[in-house]
């Protein structure tokens, strides 16, 4: 019972600003990327890390995490793989999947973009997973009230939207990751939406469109996704907090 985690890490991070790819950014000095690898590799489980890198920069990232000790523990000997991206997080999900073996039975999913995940949080995804959920989404509450408009197009574009709905808050739950799967169902999840030829925005969603069930687990605060600028802020924040 193998567990390995894929971390798409091919997108160019758009929202937060020219610059380098999003997951070559430094965060302390040291590249989000390799804040995702550890975050991974420090989790006993994970015995097999695949990072999907820029579709033309498979090299690059490769020497990247050469550079860096991955693992905190010279015992820990958990075998990391680059593969290039494409051009949707989809696609560099699928591409990065092929690169499993079949031994492996759990598969956690992990932005680069969440650099600053905890390992309990990885814990308790793959644990659940191993538990017999065949898919598991850390998720926390939201802040924020949700409303739902009605989006301004053509001639009325940047007018003012109109609210059709407030969804009830105590209901909903943003979703993290890593998502954790049993690798069968993941890899039938790519399989039937690629037929379909349809986009989702999380893997987990994906796998619902199987009508697997899927689970949440409790998130943390720290697995925030890097977007904008401000995220930036807000991480070397928590890194200078750990290491006070
Ligand atoms: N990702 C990927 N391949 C893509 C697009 C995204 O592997 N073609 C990865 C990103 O590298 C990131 C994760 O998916 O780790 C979540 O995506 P997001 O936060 O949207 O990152 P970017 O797509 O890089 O950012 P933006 O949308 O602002 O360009
Ligand atoms: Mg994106």
């Amino acid at each position: 019972a193998r567990t390995a985690a894929v971390i798409p890490a091919a997108g160019r991070g758009v929202r937060l600003g020219p610059g380098a790819p999003k997951a070559l950014r430094p965060l302390s000095g040291t590249p989000m990327l390799v804040h995702a690898v550890r975050a991974m590799a420090g989790s006993r489980s994970v015995s097999l890390v695949v990072v999907v890198a820029p579709p033309d920069g498979a090299d690059e990232v490769r020497r990247l995490l050469d550079a860096y000790p991955l693992s905190g523990s010279l015992t820990d000997t958990t075998e990391v793989v680059v593969v290039p991206g494409g051009e949707t997080r989809q696609e560099s999900v699928r591409k990065g999947l092929a690169a499993v073996p079949e031994t492996v039975t759990t598969v956690l999913v992990h932005d680069a973009a969440r650099p600053l995940v905890p390992v309990d949080t990885v814990d308790a995804v793959a644990a659940a997973v191993r538990d017999g959920s065949p898919a598991v989404v850390p998720a926390l509450p939201l802040t924020d009230t949700v409303k739902r408009v009605e989006p301004r197009t053509g001639e009325r574009a940047g007018e003012p939207e109109p609210v059709v709905g407030t969804p009830e808050r105590a209901l909903l739950r943003a979703v993290q990751t890593p998502q954790g799967f049993d690798r069968a169902t993941l890899v039938a999840a790519h399989e039937k939406i690629a037929l379909e030829g349809e986009g989702a925005t999380d893997d987990a969603g994906m796998v619902e469109r199987l009508g697997v069930e899927v689970v949440v687990v409790p998130g943390h605060e720290e697995a925030f996704k890097v977007t904008r600028p401000l995220d930036l802020v807000l991480a070397e924040a928590v890194l200078a907090r750990r290491r006070a």
